[in-house]
């Protein structure tokens, strides 16, 4: 095995902080008040952080969405718009609710859905739109504030791959009704499964509340309607809050391999990696590259010479609509979101691991240097 197959894609970095906060969990975290403890630090904790009232924690961010979902009430015959680009957690709670999933385009730069493609796919029935932040690029969230109030739309913020991120000086997790993150083992803070949602509306945080432990009152054993079980539990929360303490070192570490990239990658003419446009910070969960046309590189061509040499790399988000999930209509979406389907064709993620190091990163721009001057 060479050593680039050794190379991690993705990964944490835990210390011995982390060790000791979840030995505290696993030995004092069963009786009375403190068995919960850790999950209701983190969800204040991580709500004070991002300037929000409430904060739930969830198996996942998927379930986070759901919950959201449920809560607003959205269901059959609710249209919810999702930009065509992003990881099927965004948009599979739509489906749950039985709501009708709409995909919309995205914009050639920073690769989030735009104000123009959202308000092209509001319609009468439009209850919502999910927008992404996607790999920790923040959209034109003035203008789709804007479109979404012109035509009394909610707006929810999917900010899993966004933490650490800023939009004019406001952190990715404010915007909108509800924000949701993911402590997927592959995000920049993990605990192994997991997820929040963010709530400023103390009836919208009390509804989900509710609805995330079978319907019942806290503390009773009598339930009003059946709901989800979508309880977080403190080993998970210990090592998620011991995790978001170190948040800077985290975010920090991420936007160093970025620059790393930048920098080693930047004698490449016509090649586009996240961008971090004035006035905002990218938190930089994983780096993509996206090839100019000059290059003649597709993502499929590129993984698989990336992987000749040993290195790992995952293809950019398919656009929703192409996949069988979503009854593969790529004939018919090309058309309606041109950009998704052409920037996806020609991009790829590269290792976004905690634990690279700057010879892994070397060698992963070398493969790619090589592989782009054939
Ligand atoms: C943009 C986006 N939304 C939602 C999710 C779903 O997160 P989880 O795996 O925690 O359910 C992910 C995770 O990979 C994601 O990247």
């Amino acid at each position: 095995m060479s050593a680039g197959q050794q190379l991690p894609m993705a990964g944490p970095w835990i210390t011995e902080h982390e060790e000791r906060v979840v030995l505290d969990a696993l030995r004092n975290g069963w009786y009375g008040k403190n068995a919960y403890y850790y999950c209701e630090l983190f969800e204040a904790e991580f709500a004070k952080y991002h300037d929000r009232a409430f904060g739930l924690m969830t198996p996942n961010c998927t379930t986070a969405l759901h919950l959201l979902l449920a809560g607003l009430g959205i269901g059959p015959g609710d249209e919810v718009i999702v930009p065509d680009c992003t990881w099927v957690g965004s948009s599979a709670c739509i489906t749950y609710q039985r709501a009708t999933t709409v995909f919309a385009d995205i914009d050639p730069h920073h690769w989030c859905i735009t104000p123009q493609a959202l308000e092209r796919a509001i319609t009468p029935r439009t209850k919502a739109v999910i927008v992404v932040d996607l790999y920790g690029n923040m959209p034109d969230w003035d203008g789709l504030l804007e479109v979404a109030r012109k035509h009394n739309i909610l707006v929810i913020e999917d900010a899993a791959e966004a933490l650490g991120s800023k939009y004019k000086g406001v952190r990715a997790g404010k915007f909108g009704v509800a924000s949701t993150f993911s402590f997927h083992r592959t995000k920049t803070i993990t605990t192994g499964e997991g997820g929040m949602l963010l709530i400023d509306d103390a009836s919208l945080y009390e509804r989900c509340k509710f609805l995330r432990d079978h319907g019942r009152k806290p503390g009773t054993y009598y339930n009003y309607e059946v709901t989800f079980k979508y309880m977080p539990f403190n080993l998970q929360a210990a090592l998620g809050y011991a995790q978001f303490q170190r948040i800077d070192e985290l975010v920090g570490k991420k936007r160093w391999i970025w620059n790393c990239y930048r920098e080693r990658l930047s004698d490449i003419p016509d090649i586009a990696l996240n961008p971090e446009p004035p006035n905002t910070v990218n938190g930089v969960w994983c780096t993509a590259v996206v090839f100019g046309k000059s290059h003649n590189m597709t993502r499929d061509k590129a993984m698989h010479e990336l992987s000749e040499y040993g290195m790992p790399s995952r293809p950019f988000f398919y656009p929703l609509s192409s996949l069988p999930a979503y009854g593969s209509r790529g004939e018919t979406y090309q058309d309606i979101n041109p950009v998704a389907y052409d920037v996806s064709a020609r991009g790829i993620n590269l290792s976004c691991a905690l634990n690279l190091t700057e010879a892994q990163i070397d060698a992963q721009c070398d493969a790619l240097k090589r592989i782009l001057r054939r």
